[in-house]
């Protein structure tokens, strides 16, 4: 169901690589509530995924940018404001990447040169952006800033490597951050803390299947799915939800604030 939440706001959508992520399911939520945006992604993504199927579907252009990249991300949000033919309202920040999770580097003994990658990817990347956005003094009053998380920059989950501490990283950055754009420009910065989500980049965790079953079980609403972030991240994006900022809000069906569910006692209690 369409709202028209966004009419008339322009952004740029970091992250769609392909139909399950996240930021794909946000792009098609934002057309819908009728946006104008700009698609980007790692030029390597760009080449394998299907994004240029969504950039039709969603009337967008695309524009390839490394998000570790300065000089990338000062020629994205230059050509996104041509493009969209001035400031912007929202921006999508919606990347994570560990290259010792992909090397199957246990916690313990990472990969250190593969750890400081991971960070700059997830982490710091987030910061670049929104340096970007703001000496360009790209963003429009009341505009919305949004990058994706895990609750495991709270508590522990052994098999999310290090993404716990890059998320920890990327979440501060948000509130420090977040202080000077609202102070200066009036923009909103949060981070949704997501349920874990079958995605590229979820599946790539350890033991994906049995924490996705584990969060379901423990969550009284159940895992929050791509579609309804998307959701979430709209009402972010949009004019109901301006005094929003500095936050990290939790959009895991509940799962954050559980102790233990019936449903999880019962598997232990089990004859
Ligand atoms: N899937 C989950 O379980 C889950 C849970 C909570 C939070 N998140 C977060 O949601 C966000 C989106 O992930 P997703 O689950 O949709 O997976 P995804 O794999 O679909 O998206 C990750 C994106 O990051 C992009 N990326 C990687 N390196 C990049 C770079 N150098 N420059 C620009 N882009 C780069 C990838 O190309 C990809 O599009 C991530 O921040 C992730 O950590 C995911």
């Amino acid at each position: 169901m369409s709202y028209n939440l966004l009419k008339g706001k322009k952004g740029i959508i970091f992250g769609a690589l392909d139909e399950n992520s996240i930021a794909w399911k946000t792009a098609e939520r934002a057309y819908d509530e009728g946006a104008e945006f700009v698609l980007t992604n790692a030029p390597i993504a760009m080449r394998m995924g299907g994004i240029k199927d969504l950039a039709a579907q969603t009337n967008s252009k695309l524009i390839p940018a490394d998000a570790t990249s300065m000089d990338d991300l000062n020629n994205l949000v230059e050509k996104s404001m041509e493009i969209l033919g001035g400031t912007l309202d929202f921006v999508l920040h919606s990347i994570g990447m560990s290259v010792n999770v992909r090397k199957g580097k246990h916690y313990t003994d990472p990969k250190y040169d593969f750890t400081t990658k991971g960070w700059d990817v997830s982490a710091v990347s987030f910061h670049k952006t929104m340096n970007v956005l703001y000496n360009k003094q790209a963003m429009n009053e009341w505009g919305s800033i949004v990058a994706l998380t895990y609750m495991a920059a709270q508590r522990v989950f052994p098999d999310y490597n290090d993404m716990a501490d890059n998320k920890a990283y990327l979440e501060s950055i948000a509130r420090s951050f977040g202080y000077f754009f609202g102070r200066d420009h009036k923009v909103r910065v949060n981070t949704i803390s997501q349920s874990p989500t079958p995605t590229t980049a979820g599946s790539g965790v350890k033991g994906f299947e049995g924490f996705l079953a584990y969060a379901e079980k423990m969550s009284p609403l159940g895992n929050a799915t791509a579609l309804e972030c998307a959701d979430y991240t709209i009402s972010l994006f949009s004019d109901l939800t301006k005094k929003v900022t500095l936050q990290n809000l939790f959009h895991d069906g509940g799962f954050s604030n559980m102790g233990v569910s019936d449903a999880v006692m019962d598997r232990f209690t089990e004859a």
